[in-house]
């Protein structure tokens, strides 16, 4: 243990350096409040002892500098024992006060209590330390976990209408990049892009008669299938993590229309959530230009004029103005994630 002796009577110092180094301390000397605390900012001390009255800086305003740096223990000790000074010591940061002249067993006793706490606190902070590690990796197992739930629980709501699982990632990609074209932060586009690809996951409880229908569907054959939003949406369970919560919303939301007109429940404008609003032209995007049973798909120039007729109809004014601006990225992952569900036609209308 490393006690830092400050006093400017070389006597005193001496003295006390006997005393302690005789009980197996190691002692520093500093005779001015400066030298003590170029000895702190420079090396581990486990405990100071101070002399209040010094030249120059006085020992309340080391004590002041030396714990607004390091929460290194100090003893003042001082001849001067009126009530307001000792009061004016600790608010400046004295853990004791040793009036001179003090008695040796003391002295000792005092300084090694104080170093008691000292060492439980550091053990405290130790433990809290390791806790907070353990939980931060739990919960970073927890997310991983999370997530490959999810992804789990999308490969079989795809598996059958879309074995290739792309419609699922180019949806997620192209709500990342219109989200990063609305300037959000890193997480919520992170969160949109890992769960736009579950907007459809309610499909898996539509009978495949509706879903690989090869013609339009009838008015009650669609009645059934826009089910797969509240399926869906008691799949999942509005949760607590911002995972569940944001899947939830998309896939509650992404057939809404942004004057209304959609379905569930006919939200309109911004009381749709953002991330619903945003995966709703991913996803129709995607539709317009892959081929479904009952229709082929519309090559690409065709059906951004769509989502730019739509603008402000069916679609958020924002999300469409990011999708336009965005094209360039949007076509990356259209070409990188091609599939033979799409038939590109120049000339179908
Ligand atoms: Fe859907």
């Amino acid at each position: 243990m490393k006690i830092l002796i400050v006093d400017d009577e070389e006597a005193n110092v001496k003295l006390l350096s006997v005393i302690l180094s005789r009980k197996g301390y190691e002692t520093l000397k500093a005779y001015d409040g400066e030298s003590a605390l170029a000895i702190v900012g420079k090396q581990d001390v486990d405990l100071i002892l101070l002399d209040v009255m010094m030249p120059g800086i006085s020992g309340f305003e080391v004590a002041k500098r030396v714990k607004a740096i390091k929460q290194i223990p100090i003893i003042m000790v001082t001849g001067l024992m009126d009530r307001d000074k000792i009061i004016e010591g600790f608010k400046n940061g004295a853990d004791e006060f040793l009036s001179k002249p003090y008695l040796q067993e003391e002295l000792l006793l005092r300084i090694g209590n104080i170093l008691k706490v000292k060492e439980y606190q550091n053990n405290l902070e130790g433990v809290v330390e390791e806790r907070t590690k353990s939980l931060k990796e739990a919960l970073r197992r927890l997310n991983i976990v999370n997530k490959e739930v999810m992804h789990r629980l999308l490969v079989a709501a795809e598996y059958r209408d879309d074995n290739t699982g792309k419609h699922v990632v180019r949806v997620g990609e192209y709500s990342r990049i219109i989200a990063e074209g609305l300037g959000l932060d890193k997480e919520y586009i992170e969160l949109i892009q890992q769960t736009a690809p579950m907007h459809d996951i309610g499909k898996i409880g539509v009978s495949d008669l509706i879903l690989n229908k090869p013609d339009k569907l009838t008015f009650e054959e669609f009645e059934i299938m826009k089910t797969h939003v509240i399926i869906g949406t008691r799949i999942i369970e509005k949760g607590e993590s911002p995972l569940i919560e944001t899947a939830y919303d998309i896939i509650l939301h992404h057939h809404e229309k942004w004057t209304g007109q959609g379905y569930p429940n006919s939200k309109k404008g911004k009381d749709i959530p953002l991330s619903g609003r945003i995966v709703a032209l991913a996803d129709v995007f995607d539709a317009l230009t892959s081929a479904r049973p009952y229709k082929p798909g519309f090559a690409w120039d065709k059906s951004v004029s769509i989502i730019k007729e739509e603008r402000e109809k069916h679609f958020d004014p924002d999300v469409t103005d990011a999708f336009l601006n965005n094209q360039e990225k949007i076509k990356t992952v259209y070409d990188q994630y091609t599939d033979n569900t799409r038939i590109e036609k120049t000339n179908v209308a």
